[in-house]
């Protein structure tokens, strides 16, 4: 071989060995930044382990919980709030009634026509107005204001222009933590859900609602004030006896149920005739050192505006859910470069709503193509491969189920409490040897749009309670019952009066 094929041979053999280095380098750089990948999601995965050990441990710390709040004000993050709501709507209720349904984000009014004689609820009419994002840190006379306004509209349209003369009854649902006065009034404790009005906490709602009526000649009285899970359960109960608890899985959680009222400890002055009361857990700010919470929700809450509050919730509804997802991918896009140019939009808190982030778990298209398009309308990504989109489905799995097991592990400890988890235990409600069919009616988008959010929920409730109890327990799904229950229990109370 002369000098020049010689010459040749070298460089060939040198380009040679820069691109087979330069492949191995790329392909290290691709497998270290997987292997990273992979250890953020191995890590998130094991931090929200809810194993059936651990969902007791939150069962007995709920119904723990629940004793406490019920012995003392201030005796557990569990508030237990009275509702004075003693009797249940029987199916005597007649009449038209209407009701204000302020749930967070949007607020709903109502027309409930109710047959009397027998559970009858001849015909509804619902409709749904947004609240302007401005709203939800704006004044009291601001907000009350606009849901006079939104109410006086829909009933102008309802009667042909006439608005009621004297004063006629309404059912107001205040989807808010609330100290009841009585039936009809009740001062806010707080916000959650981002609300931030201060001017409103400590004041009456339902008279803070009454005079917006009346500035805006609409001439109403709240005859039922109710937090939303209590208008759900009395709907829920007009329509099947058995149901004995009401659960609110939508932008907020919380539950109520039939307490016996001598097992309310702190109000024992205040026995009823019915012997019983529904009370308002408030389970939204339920905490105990069993539930499994990680790096990103302490971050989450950090930077909430009401940090220490709403741990359940922050870890449950649809609010957060969501949130945390975008938290994860944007840990994940700082340890990899699998977002390519987007991943700065993923530090952008709450730019991944809850509804996307439902509807890329439930995509089964085979290259994902609807997780494809909710990243690149939000994040404005493109091309993202099928890995990486396989990678954000599994975050959001893995948040979903955490929630929907958590909310089951809640559900159990409250029909525990009550004696009716099958158990044999501490109060009535058990036919001996044989458990009674109970009924939980759960309400709002969260449980009743999202199938894997139920699927996970109604396996979870399997796993605690073993096949044969859980066959007992029915979660039923309840179609605007918080705001049809408020128009009830007016109707109800109204009657009383
Ligand atoms: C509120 C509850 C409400 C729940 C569901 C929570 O944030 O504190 O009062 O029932 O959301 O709407």
């Amino acid at each position: 071989m002369g000098r020049v094929g010689l010459g040749v041979a070298v460089g060939c053999a040198v380009v040679t060995c820069a691109i087979a280095a330069a492949l191995v380098g790329r392909r290290a750089r691709s497998w270290w930044r997987w292997a990273r990948v992979v250890g953020v999601v191995g890590q998130f995965e094991e931090d929200c382990a809810t194993p059936v050990w651990k969902l007791r441990q939150v069962v007995d710390a709920m119904v723990v919980e629940m004793h406490a709040g019920l012995a003392s004000d201030g005796g557990s993050k569990l508030k237990m709030l009275l509702t004075f709501v003693d009797t249940l709507p029987d199916g005597d209720e007649d009449g038209v009634y209407y009701a204000l349904d302020l749930r967070g984000t949007s607020c709903r009014v109502l027309k409930v026509q109710l047959g009397g004689s027998g559970p009858k609820i001849i015909n509804h009419k619902v409709e749904q107005q947004q609240i302007p994002e401005e709203l939800v840190s704006s004044t009291s006379e601001v907000l009350f204001d606009f849901i006079a306004l939104t109410l006086k509209e829909f009933i102008e349209r309802e009667e042909n222009g006439q608005v009621p003369g004297s004063k006629k009854e309404l059912g107001f649902t205040f989807s808010f933590p609330i100290r009841q006065l009585s039936v009809s009034s009740g001062v806010l404790i707080k916000w959650t859900k981002g609300f931030t009005i201060e001017d409103v906490v400590g004041k009456d709602v339902s008279q803070c609602l009454e005079e917006a009526m009346s500035k805006n000649g609409l001439h109403m009285q709240v005859a039922a004030l109710v937090n939303d899970p209590v208008g759900t359960l009395a709907v829920g109960h007009y329509d099947d006896a058995d149901t004995v608890a009401a659960v609110i899985i939508g932008d907020g959680t919380n539950a109520c149920y039939i307490e016996r009222s001598d097992a309310i400890i702190k109000y024992q002055g205040l026995l009823t005739d019915s012997g019983f009361m529904i009370v308002n857990m408030e389970w939204g700010n339920f905490w105990s050192s069993h539930l499994p919470r990680t790096s990103y929700d302490i971050a989450l809450d950090d930077e909430s505006p009401n940090r220490n509050d709403q741990g359940y919730e922050k870890m449950i509804s649809g609010m957060y859910l969501g949130e945390i997802v975008r938290r994860v991918l944007h840990r994940i896009a700082e340890v990899s470069e699998i977002f390519g140019d987007s991943a700065h939009h993923l530090s952008v808190p709450f730019i991944l709503r809850t509804p996307l982030m439902a509807a890329m778990h439930e995509d089964d298209s085979p290259d994902l193509r609807e997780v494809g398009r909710i990243l690149e309308e939000s994040l404005q990504t493109s091309g993202l491969s099928l890995k990486t989109k396989m990678i954000v489905v599994r975050v959001c799995d893995i948040v979903t189920r955490r929630a929907a097991r958590l909310a089951a592990a809640g559900i159990i400890g409250i029909l525990k409490k009550i004696g009716r988890d099958g158990s044999g235990g501490v109060a009535s409600g058990r036919t001996k040897g044989k458990p009674r069919r109970t009924v939980v009616a759960i309400e709002r988008g969260l449980y009743t749009n999202y199938s894997m959010f139920r699927v996970y929920m109604n396996e979870a409730i399997t796993d605690i309670l073993g096949e044969e109890i859980a066959q007992n327990v029915v979660l039923r799904i309840s179609e605007d019952g918080a705001g049809i229950g408020a128009a009830l229990l007016a109707a109800a109370y109204s009657s009383k009066r």
